[in-house]
């Protein structure tokens, strides 16, 4: 009978032996903490797809960016409910000066200068059909005028304070447009996240509940601007567009069905390359630990511990804050 020479299982012998060979780390530096804004004073509102989430208003937002901070959390990204009034088909709220998401950027940025304020540009919380972008009279989504309207949006949340504007619309060209309208106006370091491979999932609902688009939305899909799930080449060449045009950081969304875009992307480019593990990620998970089913922490930590390791750089998630938490246990 030959034993092994090679018994994998002597360095997991003891702990720190695991210690000493484990590859990946995952510490609060690497989370980015999505937060949905309202309007009012002192509300926080439930939102059912998304236990534990809350949509709040901006002096809430603030206390939710203190405890970000004071865990570690490098930065968060702002996502706005906008009121039914103040959506429209030209969607020029977005560009509103006093709209929510200004004002909530500039209440951040004064409170806590430090902590990064990540804004999304994208026309679907302002649209009355709840597509991110103008529409035609077939209802197609018009790519040039939409760049436009974005261009508008990204220098208005330059002009609050954003640190980072985050195009997640999928238009064609409008990294390039973005980076060149924050030049001109002097924006030189307004940093670019691009949402360069988004996937039209199915994984996006419990978000569109929060913000308060799929009523708007309604039967209505995305595919002609978001990618076909099936796809992996056509990724790398979104992110090498987005690249080319002036992206600082680029995003896979959603990340757990996609980590192997993630390694891709990450090995062909070598960028600052982020996931954004989605609301549908969070809900599943949320359902499955409400029931007993799944133990929370070790499973929040194992699924962000895997983005990593499939190459992330940093992962937006909803819970940020509680990993967070755990880490520093
Ligand atoms: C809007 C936007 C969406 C998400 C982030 N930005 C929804 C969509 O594209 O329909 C989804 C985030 C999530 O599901 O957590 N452009």
């Amino acid at each position: 009978m030959a034993y092994p020479h090679t018994r994998l299982r002597r360095m997991r012998r003891d702990a720190f032996s695991r210690a000493l060979m484990r590859e990946t780390d995952l510490t609060p530096s690497d989370l980015i903490l999505p937060v949905f804004v309202r309007e009012g004073r002192d509300v926080a509102e439930a939102i059912p797809s998304m236990p534990g989430v809350e949509r709040v208003s901006i002096d809430r937002l603030v206390r939710l960016a203190e405890q970000a901070h004071g865990l570690g959390i490098p930065a968060l990204a702002l996502f706005p409910v906008t009121p039914p009034e103040a959506k429209s088909l030209d969607a020029s709220e977005a560009w509103n000066p006093d709209g929510l998401a200004q004002r909530a950027v500039r209440a951040l940025k004064q409170a806590l200068p430090e902590l990064g304020v990540i804004t999304d540009v994208a026309l679907d919380p302002f649209t009355t059909h709840g597509q991110d972008g103008l529409v035609d009279d077939r209802g197609y989504v018009v790519n040039d005028a939409t760049v436009e309207a974005l261009v508008k949006q990204a220098i208005s949340h330059a002009e609050a304070g954003a640190d980072v504007v985050a195009p997640s619309d999928m238009m064609d060209g409008r990294v390039g447009a973005i980076r060149a309208a924050l030049e001109v106006d002097g924006h030189v370091n307004t940093r670019i996240l691009a949402y360069a491979a988004k996937y039209a999932s199915a994984f996006y609902g419990p978000f569109r509940d929060a913000v308060g688009s799929s009523g708007n939305l309604g039967k209505g899909n995305k595919y002609t601007y978001q990618m076909d799930p099936a796809n992996g080449d056509e990724a790398l060449r979104e992110v090498a567009l987005d690249l080319e045009e002036g992206a600082d950081m680029v995003m896979v969304k959603p990340a757990m069905p996609y980590l192997d875009i993630v390694r891709r992307v990450k090995e062909r480019f070598g960028v600052p390359t982020l996931a954004y593990q989605v609301s549908g990620e969070y809900a599943m998970l949320k359902a499955a630990f409400a029931n007993g089913w799944l133990d929370e922490r070790a499973c929040v930590l194992e699924a962000l511990t895997g983005i990593r390791r499939a190459g992330a750089d940093a992962i937006l998630t909803y819970f940020a804050l509680d990993a967070a938490r755990w880490l520093r246990a």
